[in-house]
């Protein structure tokens, strides 16, 4: 910069003795008065006067002004100034220092992208916090689970955006022992779900904490449903087996002789073992339709023959009972997609029902189309189902009323094999009721393959 000054200074001296030499040359030879050379000199030198400082000083408001583009976040600018002073060295100083700054922004935003990725695709939820149990960072798990939007979060307490008293007691526990964290934890999402919680502190001077969640809703309510399963399966195993045990004591205590009794225990004992194996049966079912569920054979299936077979086998039955039925089947109804077998077990199971729980009337079968599928209702005037349980029949063993069904031979099966058929199948099945009045189950099937 100096040398820039003393240079301009040198050169505009010289340029200004010059011009006045010239002037009072011209002045001297007559050409010019010496008055009009005055005011020429005069007005050259205020020129160079303002031009000098500003010729010296725009290399530097260059350089600032590039400064302050970097500054704001452009790095892509650079300064072009070749001279070999003081200021083009600040310039280059400058483009070395905003190419630095890129390579280190380009890899910090590496980094992020990479962390973000990790984090996106993760199966666990995240949520970070700072020292003050602020939010730092939460996934795309944590938003879906709980219903949050990231940037709405950020920068709020962790109570604020979750509103679990007993999280963030966890949170703050983890971040004044400065040790990780572990517990399971009921939220309100808001339907309540079960959460493996996994708390870690952060190293570093900010502190925070990074808490992991693993939904475990579903995990606990299948080892419910086994530990509740294999409970029901004994108990239903073990009443048929008492009775043919007891009988089998009778008779060995005497009955026996008497061959009246003896047969009539016999009778018994026939019966209700005829009833363990149906039991056994269905289970076996139910077990290879779970294990099977997505494997099932994919074919076209008409509908109507399914539905008029299994109409067909209680037909005698329920003319027994003085029930009629009535059967709407339109000719045009589309092939489903599925397993014939499995299907008309469906039905039947659906059509025992209705005639062992009706006792007058009517049981209707109607099917029709349904956007991409086929829909077939099933509906008695028995004696229907109440509220609460309407919920639960699809339950494995789940009896409305024991006394009744036991004396009609149930075992609670048949509903949760027509789910489980069904589901496999892609469909639905919905049930309405009325107690007193009867029942309509539809069940729903895709026609897609
Ligand atoms: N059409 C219906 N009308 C009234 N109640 C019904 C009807 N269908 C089912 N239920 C109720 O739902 C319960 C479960 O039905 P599900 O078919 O699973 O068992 P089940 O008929 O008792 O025994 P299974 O079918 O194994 O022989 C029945 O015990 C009954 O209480
Ligand atoms: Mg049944």
């Amino acid at each position: 910069m100096r040398r820039r000054i003393q240079r301009t200074a040198i050169s505009s001296l010289l340029l200004l003795w010059l011009v006045l030499t010239v002037l009072w040359a011209v002045s001297a030879a007559g050409y010019l008065s010496q008055t009009v050379a005055m005011v020429l000199g005069l007005l050259f030198a205020v020129v160079v006067a303002a031009a000098v400082p500003r010729f010296i000083s725009e290399p530097l408001f260059r350089v600032a002004e590039t400064a302050e583009k970097i500054a704001e976040g452009d790095l892509t600018k650079t300064i072009q100034i070749h001279e070999s002073d003081e200021v083009g060295k600040l310039a280059q100083s400058f483009n070395q220092m905003a190419q630095r700054l890129r390579g280190t922004l380009s890899m910090v935003t590496q980094e992020k992208n990479r962390m973000q990725a990790i984090l996106d695709s993760m199966a666990d939820g995240v949520i970070a916090v700072d020292g003050e149990t602020r939010v730092i960072l939460i996934n795309p798990v944590v938003e879906e689970a709980f219903g949050l939007n990231e940037e709405a979060s950020l920068g709020k307490t962790v109570l604020e955006v979750v509103r679990d008293y007993e999280l963030d007691r966890l949170f703050r526990q983890a971040l004044d022992s400065g040790r990780p964290v572990q517990q399971e934890l009921r939220i309100l999402t808001p339907d309540p779900r079960l959460f493996r919680v996994h708390l870690t502190p952060l190293r570093g001077a900010q502190g925070g904490v990074v808490a992991l969640f693993r939904d475990i809703t579903e995990r606990r309510q299948l080892e419910k449903m086994r530990t509740e399963f294999v409970a029901n399966a004994s108990h239903e195993l073990r009443t048929p087996l008492t009775s043919i045990r007891g009988f089998i004591e009778t008779l060995w205590d005497g009955a026996l002789d008497d061959p009246e009794t003896a047969r009539r225990f016999l009778t018994i004992i026939d019966e209700e073992t005829r009833r363990l194996n149906e039991l056994v049966d269905d289970l076996l079912k139910l077990a290879t339709i779970e294990e099977r569920r997505n494997l099932f054979r994919r074919q076209p299936v008409e509908l109507a023959e399914v539905v008029q077979r299994a109409v067909e086998i209680f037909e005698t039955r329920a003319r027994q009972k003085g029930l009629r039925f009535s059967v709407e089947l339109p000719a045009d109804l589309p092939p489903v997609a599925g397993d014939v077998n499995l299907l008309s077990q469906v039905f039947i199971n659906l059509l025992d029902n209705a005639v062992k729980f009706t006792d007058k009337g009517e049981i209707g079968i109607r099917a029709w189309k349904e956007d991409g599928g086929v829909a077939v209702e099933v509906r008695d005037t028995g004696i229907g189902i109440t509220p609460e349980h309407l919920s639960r029949i699809f339950e494995r063993f789940f009896r409305a009323d024991k006394s009744r069904t036991s004396e009609l031979g149930g075992t609670g099966l048949g509903l949760a094999i027509v789910k489980h058929i069904v589901e496999g199948h892609g469909g639905e099945v919905r049930v309405t009721s009325r107690p007193g009045e009867g029942s309509a189950f539809t069940v729903l099937l895709s026609t897609g393959f």
